[in-house]
């Protein structure tokens, strides 16, 4: 009864039919018509786009005063006398001793210059006056690179000073993306040894006793800081140049700053992400009633 040809007959209308019952699923589903919407206009394509763009990519928050943008702690532990920050931050940092100790480690070493220091502006007339104002012995660097502004702020320092300065240099030392394409570090596993770099050009020029690395974002470091109540006589902030990454720095960074103490920092005029640096110190100072002082490209800004 159920022969080959009959068993053919049937396979080829099941066939013809789940073809139809496809074809009319498909049509019913598309995007072109719509049975829901037959008399909606056809959509035209789109191809997908990754980053939709927004009208203009600024969003304004309308009460910003309330918001956290506004809200910084502006009280932070008791404060640790000067000559015990530097065990502190070994003790919660570096498990107590130096990182110094037996650096450079081997898989460093091919990789690392004696001597390769460069920065921006890092020796500008600014620092030597700062320095004979505020006679500091703390220091707080945000934004360190190779180490220029440091290793001229130490050598200053040890011409004029019969005590002892700690220069902390808050850097994540990951430059910025796509620093690579200008400045040639090599690169091992995504690591591009700046930190070693910034090491070893501190300990070629003999600072390792006056020079420590925090090696952070400096939000998360300065939060550390100021819970650990350590403070600094002079202020330096030359991280990232975006308004919010300066805006925070220069918050976060007043808070820690001892009476008497001065903040500056550099790239005040320039035009780089929008002025970034130039809109949040002035907002700063507008905010708290300061004064401005500029210095060539460095902005100052005094406690009160
Ligand atoms: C302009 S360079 C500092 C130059 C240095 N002050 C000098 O004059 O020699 C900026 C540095 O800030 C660091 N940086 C940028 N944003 C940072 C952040 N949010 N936290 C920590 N470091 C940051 C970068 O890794 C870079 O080394």
């Amino acid at each position: 009864m159920f022969g080959p040809s009959h068993l053919g007959k049937h396979k080829h209308a099941f066939l013809l039919v789940l073809i139809a019952a496809s074809f009319l699923s498909g049509l019913l589903t598309s995007r072109m018509i719509s049975f829901r919407k037959c008399n909606a206009p056809i959509e035209p394509f789109q191809a997908p786009v990754r980053i939709r763009p927004v009208t203009n990519g600024l969003e304004r928050v309308t009460d910003w005063s309330s918001t956290d943008l506004a809200i910084f702690r502006t009280k932070c532990g008791t404060p640790v006398p000067s000559e015990d920050v530097k065990t502190l931050v070994m003790t919660k940092i570096f498990d107590g001793s130096s990182p110094f100790l037996g650096f450079p480690p081997e898989l460093a070493k091919p990789y690392l210059h004696e001597k390769r220091i460069r920065g921006w502006g890092s020796t500008g007339t600014v620092f030597k006056r700062l320095l004979e104002e505020v006679k500091p012995q703390i220091i707080l660097e945000l934004g360190t690179y190779l180490g220029a502004s440091a290793i001229h702020m130490a050598t200053l320092a040890k011409s004029m000073f019969d005590h002892q300065i700690l220069i902390l240099c808050v850097d994540d030392f990951r430059g910025w993306p796509g620093f690579r394409d200008k400045f040639k570090f090599h690169q091992i596993n995504g690591n591009v040894q700046l930190l070693y770099q910034f090491m070893q050009n501190v300990q070629t020029m003999n600072f390792t006793d006056h020079i420590l690395p925090l090696p952070f974002s400096t939000t998360s470091a300065m939060s550390a800081l100021c819970e650990w109540g350590v403070y600094a006589d002079l202020i330096e902030v030359d991280a990232a140049h975006d308004f919010h990454s300066a805006w925070a720095d220069i918050n976060l960074g007043y808070s820690l700053l001892r009476p008497g103490g001065i903040m500056f920092g550099h790239d005040y005029y320039t035009k780089l992400d929008n002025r970034g640096v130039g809109r949040a110190v002035d907002l700063f100072a507008k905010l708290k009633g300061l004064r401005v002082e500029p210095d060539g490209q460095h902005w100052i800004l005094r406690s009160k």
